[in-house]
């Protein structure tokens, strides 16, 4: 009996000093999906936006390393384009997040196209593709065309999927001859294996070990306060509320909004997800990207108009400039200096280092 109560008062005693120590209480706070969430290294109410180590693949393309391997190579392959002189990566290149540093991107022969090249970091987390999302799959998104003006069908023109020169092209090379029979056997060298490929190459480029994730996971020294701060707003419904579009744990919700780009109010603007689902609504609405290596892939916006990440945050804070088909969730924000610092270096902690990619020797 005299020894429970001993424990009692040390507990209570313990339990007093710990009240009594505020420096080191995390702060709490109800984030856009109304979880509460404390914001301290590894704790388990952030686990939710930790990525899941492989993203899903479909039953009939798993990722193999054949695969992965075939696809990389078809990706840095200009004998895949119908021209022959243009690869996928003159676009999405890896030293520029997997996007082109251009506000929107250029075909060849100089052609400028109406968007900007997204990246395709962590493409596989995602379950919508193209800025309108005219594209349900990786796989499908790889053999393109699916009757869209050829302007906005990212170069797939240029790379003759239509009339299957590079399927000539390739079935030529008695690398790729073998490479395809290794990773699909039997199924040979057509649109579907070489989009199959690409798209196992794609699920392959994963950016999940941001100082931010390392924050995650529990190394508290990840980032540093002005960061922690970053994501505190982020998150807050209250302050910048962007969670509630950049969603856990690929800062993607898969949806569609309007943000008031300034284009939208050119005459013809770009109608975006209208295009494919004509409700009033997503007018003028492009889909979420994902923010993670956003400090690489610069200009912003699917028109490139935010030149830099300040650009963007500016644009937030004062809510957008066209408001004449705002999504809800748009609306002035109550941002200091400070703040807009807070949280560009946030975004700047889900940047990976960029590690000079080692391009694939291609097959002969
Ligand atoms: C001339 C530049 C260019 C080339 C070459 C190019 N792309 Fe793209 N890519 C773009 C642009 C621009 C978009 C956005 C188009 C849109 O949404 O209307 C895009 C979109 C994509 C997307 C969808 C990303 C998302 O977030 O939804 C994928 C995947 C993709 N490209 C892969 C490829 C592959 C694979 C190749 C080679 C076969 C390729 N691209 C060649 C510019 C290019
Ligand atoms: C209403 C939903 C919504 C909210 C709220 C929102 N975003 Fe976005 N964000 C988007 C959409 C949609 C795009 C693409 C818009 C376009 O290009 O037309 C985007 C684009 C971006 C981009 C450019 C990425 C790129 O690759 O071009 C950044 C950076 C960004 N948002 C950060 C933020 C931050 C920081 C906040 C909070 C201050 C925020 N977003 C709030 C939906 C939202």
């Amino acid at each position: 009996m005299k020894t429970l109560s001993i424990k009692r008062t040390l507990l209570l005693a313990a339990t007093v000093f710990s009240v009594y120590q505020p420096v080191l209480a995390a702060p709490v706070l109800v984030d856009t999906d109304a979880d509460t969430v404390t914001l301290a290294a590894g704790h388990p109410s952030l686990k939710k936006w930790l990525l899941p180590d492989t993203p899903p693949a479909p039953p009939d393309n798993l990722s193999t390393p054949e695969r992965v391997k075939l696809g990389e190579m078809l990706f840095f392959d200009p004998r895949l384009s119908g021209t022959g002189q243009v690869t996928c990566v003159s676009c999405h290149l890896p030293e520029r997040g997997w996007s082109d540093g251009l506000p929107t991107s250029v075909r060849f022969l100089g052609e400028v196209m109406a968007v900007a090249s997204p990246t395709i970091v962590n493409l596989g987390y995602n379950s919508i593709y193209m800025w309108d999302g005219r594209q349900p799959t990786l796989e499908k998104q790889g053999v393109g065309g699916q009757g869209v003006k050829a302007d906005i069908n990212a170069g797939m023109t240029h790379f003759g999927f239509k009339d299957g020169v590079h399927l000539t092209r390739l079935a030529k090379v008695p690398g790729y001859v073998e490479l395809f029979e290794k990773a699909y056997p039997g199924q040979g060298i057509t649109r579907e294996t070489v989009a199959k490929a690409i798209a196992a190459f794609e699920r392959s480029v994963i950016s999940n070990n941001s100082p931010f994730d390392r924050w995650l996971r529990g190394d508290k020294d990840a980032i540093d306060e002005s960061q922690q701060r970053g994501f505190a707003l982020f998150i807050d419904p209250a302050r910048a509320n962007c969670s509630v579009c950049h969603w856990a744990p690929n800062f993607t919700d898969n949806g569609f909004h309007n943000v008031g780009l300034k284009s939208f109010g050119a005459s013809k603007p770009d109608l975006g997800r209208y295009k494919q689902r004509p409700v009033r609504l997503m007018r003028g609405a492009f889909k979420t990207p994902t923010l993670r290596d956003v400090g690489l892939t610069a200009p912003y916006f699917h028109d490139g108009s935010a030149t830099l990440l300040r650009d963007v945050l500016k644009h937030y804070a004062r809510g957008g400039d066209d408001h004449s088909n705002l999504s809800p969730n748009m609306h002035a924000l109550a941002l200091s200096e400070q703040d807009m610092d807070d949280l560009e270096a946030f975004l700047h902690a889900l940047t990976t280092s960029n590690k000079p990619y080692v391009y694939p020797l291609l097959p002969n």
